[in-house]
């Protein structure tokens, strides 16, 4: 197959991506170093849960327009779609954007189109112009390069990816010109050209923003809490105000977006970025407290009625009804809950995964049967309006009792 596209990555955006390519019938071929994703992508079957996705998928590569490699060919556009993790200190870790980048270098030829999709610190668009132009110099001012961040919510992506509107930040204009007439016969959402400095930032600022709302929900929650007031109630009364619109807090921010990108903006501009910087550390402490309250009404417990409680630990994704545990907040507190265990018996609950690799898991129900203290990390829609016996002591980090 001679590809017209090359996505690099088949992830969770990646391959969504080429598949609403492919469905458009141009022909896609999609590069993972995976090679059992490759395998079972080349079987019309994905390798991700995402509703929609695997009918696409299945059609795509039946009729020709999809397959995967492990390799790339030439092409004349190329997506890098490839994780951007951060390292040990915090600081963006952009090793796969530059490996998958070396990859494609020996291919690219005149008129040729390179996006990167992966979300990435400010000036990685730029530095991977260096690093083409570095091993091709013939190529500089012929090929187009430019930056296009991805918005999707896991869940919604075959949807999200259509209609969204998108934010293309070329090199120069003619590769943002260029990028957006690709994007535009596959996206309905409209698509705004800016440079690739700034749609870099925009995606790191887009996550920011909803970061720092929300420390400021768990920040009222830990002054509500020792002010002996419901903060739920409070915020929805404060909410009524028709110009105040407050988030609801929980017991941390987690996944691989909010908790990881802010990071990228506070690496790189550590003295400018206070209220961002700061956001992280109220999130990330709200986590470290919640543990300490659990602790502590254990220890209450056990003083009161001499012998050790049974705790109930209700949920482990990032956010509610989803199976995600990547950077979780009620997972790093069943953690450390568990760290801290004195021998006494813990129910881990989590609905929507069927097993885990460390924790046990205990059915909902039975785990609020069992328990003399019932904690809930996550709003899962099976926990609201849980029927609970008044002699449990009930801890709400996530709003399922709420006002
Ligand atoms: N998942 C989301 O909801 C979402 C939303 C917006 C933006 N993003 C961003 O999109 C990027 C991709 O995220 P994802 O969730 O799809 O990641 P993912 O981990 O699901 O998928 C990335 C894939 O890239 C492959 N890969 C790694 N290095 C490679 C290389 N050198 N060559 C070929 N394949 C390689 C991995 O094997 C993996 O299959 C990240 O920067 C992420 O922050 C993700």
């Amino acid at each position: 197959m001679n590809a017209e596209v090359v996505t690099i990555g088949l992830g969770y955006v990646g391959l969504p991506t080429s598949a609403l390519i492919a469905s458009h019938e141009t022909k896609v071929l999609g590069v993972d170093i995976n090679q059992k994703i490759v395998d079972t992508i080349n079987q019309g079957k994905i390798h991700i849960i995402e509703p929609d996705l695997d009918e696409i998928v299945s059609k795509v590569v039946s009729n020709g327009f999809f397959r995967a490699s492990t390799k790339a060919s030439s092409a004349d556009v190329y997506l890098i779609v490839v994780p951007t993790p951060f390292k040990g200190n915090h600081e963006p870790d952009v090793s796969f954007i530059e490996a998958a980048t070396k990859g494609i270098i020996p291919l690219l030829k005149k008129g040729d189109l390179y996006i990167i999709e992966s979300t990435s610190p400010v000036g990685t668009t730029e530095k991977m112009q260096k690093l083409i132009f570095a091993s091709r110099p013939e190529l500089e001012g012929t090929i187009h390069i430019a930056y296009c961040p991805e918005r999707v919510l896991p869940g919604n992506v075959m949807h999200e990816l259509i209609e969204n509107d998108r934010v293309i930040g070329g090199i120069d204009e003619a590769a943002t010109q260029k990028a957006i007439s690709f994007y535009s016969k596959y996206v309905k959402g409209q698509l705004h050209g800016t440079n690739a400095r700034t749609a870099e930032m925009c995606k790191l600022v887009e996550n920011s923003s909803r970061d720092v709302q929300i420390a400021f929900a768990n920040e009222l929650s830990l002054i509500c809490d020792k002010a002996d007031i419901n903060v739920w109630e409070l915020i929805n009364l404060a909410n009524k105000h028709p110009r105040v619109n407050i988030l609801q807090p929980g017991c941390g921010v987690g996944g691989h977006c909010i908790a990881v990108d802010p990071y990228f903006i506070v690496s790189d501009y550590p003295i400018e970025s206070k209220i961002i910087g700061t956001a992280r550390e109220v999130n990330n402490y709200k986590s470290f407290w919640c543990a300490e309250k659990i602790q502590n009404e254990k220890l209450q417990f056990e003083l009161k009625n001499g012998r050790k409680p049974k705790t109930a630990l209700m949920g482990l994704a990032f956010k509610p009804n989803i199976d995600d545990l990547r950077e979780s907040p009620a997972k790093y507190i069943a953690q450390k809950v568990l760290q801290n265990s004195n021998n006494e018996e813990h129910f881990i609950v989590e609905p929507n995964i069927e097993s885990h690799s460390v924790y046990k898991l205990t059915e909902y129900k039975e785990a609020v049967n069992k328990a003399d203290i019932v904690v809930f990390l996550v709003a899962h829609r099976e926990f609201l309006g849980l029927e609970i016996k008044e002699e449990k002591i009930i801890m709400d980090f996530s709003g399922v009792n709420k006002k």
